[in-house]
């Protein structure tokens, strides 16, 4: 089969790899109609995540065919469509049980991660049974690609971890596809102002489309202040990952409100516990759990939430070379999400 393979920092090739195949009686094989690239693989091809070894197949995100299950699995024959969670969980250990599928003792993010990934012609699925989703014939598929990581990211890491009450005023800091996601998750719970912090004019423009209330792009943290007359925010929520952007959300915050982090942080940050710590705040952090797949699946096949509006380029599988330099250079392109399809 084909697949797009890591050689080490900045080399990658759409190459002939070995066909995968069943190693435990709990994995699936997987035929992969449709996949899509995330800013980590971007970050994997810069080499900062070294724990990813040459040779090995990236992607953590996609939906497909089931063409082989091993005995064990229960929940999925030959033929089923399915979702592919980019979090793989046996469902039975400690931090399982705990609904912390991330911190599964043999699963958590492994997908393109430590063992081969879904931007291929197949794929090995280990804990079948827990790590796929059925989903219906007559649906968008691209909504349902957005449901293998980004969707339940925004969500879960979050709109859940940041508690976001009726009539809130929350900020998003980040508007690439999990601030998105963020953003239109962030609506079940009818915050009063949605405030989208980019740099970017084009993605913030997508954010209005989204729903969000108020936009800004430079001097952010004045430019809140000044929008919440001086109170700040309820909610901060940190979607991009770096010190300058959490550095936002700790200055705008509101007394009592949650500081609820999800970007990938590769260096530390100051935190400014000499103005916080009398202020009633609280500071979350989550890896995806995507304990809440299954929920989110439900809500957009009932037509509430379109994740498939954050899908801007379309190629074919094998043109994933292409497709990665286009989502490189993702502010020239106006990409948001890539769609490849098999
Ligand atoms: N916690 C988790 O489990 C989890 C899962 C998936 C992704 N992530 C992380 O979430 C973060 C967001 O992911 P993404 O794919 O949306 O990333 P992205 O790079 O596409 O989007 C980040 C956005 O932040 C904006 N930005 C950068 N610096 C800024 C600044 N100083 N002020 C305002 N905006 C700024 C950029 O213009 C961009 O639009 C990343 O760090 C990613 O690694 C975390
Ligand atoms: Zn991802
Ligand atoms: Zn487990």
């Amino acid at each position: 089969m084909k697949a797009l393979v890591y050689h080490g920092p900045r080399k990658r090739a759409w190459e002939e790899k070995p066909k995968p195949t069943i190693q435990k009686p709990t994995d699936a094989i997987i035929r992969i109609t449709k996949t899509t690239i995330c800013g980590t693989d971007l970050h994997i091809m810069k080499g900062d995540v070294p724990e990813v070894i040459e040779g090995l197949i990236l992607g953590h995100e996609g939906i497909g065919v089931i063409e082989e299950v091993g005995r064990g699995v229960s929940n999925f024959i030959v033929g089923n469509k399915v979702i592919i969670s980019c979090t793989t969980s046996c469902g039975s250990c400690d931090a399982c049980r705990k609904g912390m599928y991330s911190h599964c003792e043999t699963g958590g993010w492994i997908l393109g991660h430590m063992i081969d990934g879904t931007q291929a012609e197949y794929v090995r699925i280990p804990h079948a049974d827990n790590s796929l989703y059925h989903y219906p014939d007559d649906v968008n598929e691209e909504a349902m690609v957005m449901l293998s990581d980004i969707l339940p990211t925004g969500f879960e890491c979050g709109v859940l971890k940041g508690q976001i009450q009726p009539g809130d005023t929350v900020a998003i800091v980040g508007a690439g596809p999990i601030g998105l996601s963020a953003l239109l998750s962030a609506q079940f719970f009818s915050p009063a102002e949605i405030i989208m912090v980019d740099l970017d004019e084009n993605r913030l423009n997508t954010a209005k489309t989204f729903g969000a209330t108020k936009l800004v792009t430079n001097n952010a943290i004045e430019n809140i202040m000044k929008l919440t007359n001086g109170k700040g925010v309820d909610v901060a929520i940190e979607a991009v990952g770096t010190s300058a952007t959490f550095d936002i959300c700790q200055s705008i915050i509101a007394a009592g409100g949650h500081i609820a982090n999800i970007g990938i942080h590769g260096k530390s940050v100051e935190l400014h516990l000499e103005k916080l710590w009398s202020r009633n705040i609280t500071i979350t952090t989550r890896l995806l759990d995507t304990v809440t797949t299954s929920m989110l699946l439900k809500i957009v096949l009932s037509g509430k939430l379109q994740p498939e509006k954050l899908v801007t380029h379309r190629f074919a599988l094998n043109e994933i070379m292409k497709a990665y330099d286009t989502f490189g250079n993702a502010a020239k392109e106006k990409a948001l999400k890539v769609i490849l399809t098999n």
